[in-house]
């Protein structure tokens, strides 16, 4: 699964899940851009790939608003001279009932986990179009299934399905791939921060009644990420213990 050279920028890789891919991916000799709107997570993440002998900066974003993306593909650029991968992957949480959810949190969850998708691939795509070469990969959910209580959350998870393929579809000839994956419950602190009764009543809603690793989402990553990952585009794959399967109950 080779990465080597290749530089690869990950929204959110200040914490969870996108930290986890962007270790897997400079592990592997990929040079990383570490974009996060938390800077002391984004400097930690960076700092620990540099002290391990690979190399990363940490660049500060917020990926909902269009002139910090912009800035953000410009440092990239000047510092690497080129961006083959993004892994679009910050999102958070704002979970009610449909018939209780306030306005800004349906604004705020699909601005975060919708918007900002759009905007960081916009604005790479130019790049990787003239370079003939790319790998975009988005981290939606299993929740884009649907899910009660995250009327919000779902809409964009799977709004961010109906992206990745429209771009696969869009960017194919430029040699530019485009794919989904669909976590379950993964154990990060975006998770550790529900309460725990609900923590345990979702370990117990899926068949292997145990969360998920961030480094079981950053394998698949790698494969997404890779060279010979080409011939695959437009597809979202589901790693979630079986969630996704349908209704489970013990
Ligand atoms: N943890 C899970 O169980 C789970 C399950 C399915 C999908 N996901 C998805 O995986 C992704 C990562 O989740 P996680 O659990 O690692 O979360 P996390 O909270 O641990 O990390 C998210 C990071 O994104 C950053 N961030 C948030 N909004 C941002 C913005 N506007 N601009 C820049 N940075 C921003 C945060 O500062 C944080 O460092 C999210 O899209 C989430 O929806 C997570």
């Amino acid at each position: 699964m080779n990465v080597k050279d290749r530089v690869v920028i990950v929204t959110g890789s200040g914490s969870g899940i996108g930290k986890e891919i962007m270790k897997r991916l400079t592990a592997h000799g990929a040079k990383g851009v570490v974009v996060d709107m938390n800077r002391e997570a984004a400097d930690k993440t960076a700092g620990e790939i540099n002290a391990a002998g690979e190399s990363a900066i940490a660049v500060t974003c917020n990926c909902t608003n269009k002139a910090d993306v912009q800035a953000m593909v410009e440092e990239t650029m000047s510092s690497f001279g080129k961006i083959d991968i993004l892994v679009n992957n910050v999102g958070i949480l704002r979970d009610n009932y449909l018939a209780k959810m306030p306005e800004a949190d349906w604004d705020v969850v699909l601005n975060v986990n919708l918007k900002s998708y759009f905007l960081c691939s916009q604005a790479v795509v130019s790049n990787m179009m003239a370079a003939q070469y790319g790998r975009i990969i988005n981290i939606s959910s299993r929740a884009w299934l649907g899910n009660a209580g995250q009327a919000n959350y779902s809409a964009a998870k799977g709004g961010i399905v109906s992206l990745t393929r429209t771009m696969a579809l869009e960017l194919g000839k430029f040699n530019i791939t485009s794919n989904c994956i669909a976590p379950g419950v993964i154990d990060t602190p975006l998770i550790r921060s529900l309460r725990p009764d609900v923590q345990e009543r979702l370990a117990k809603a899926q068949p292997t009644s145990r969360f998920g690793t961030p480094a079981e989402i950053a394998y698949a990553a790698h494969f997404f990420a890779s060279d010979e990952a080409w011939y695959m585009t437009g597809q979202v794959l589901h790693i979630c213990g079986g969630k996704s399967l349908g209704i489970y109950g013990h």
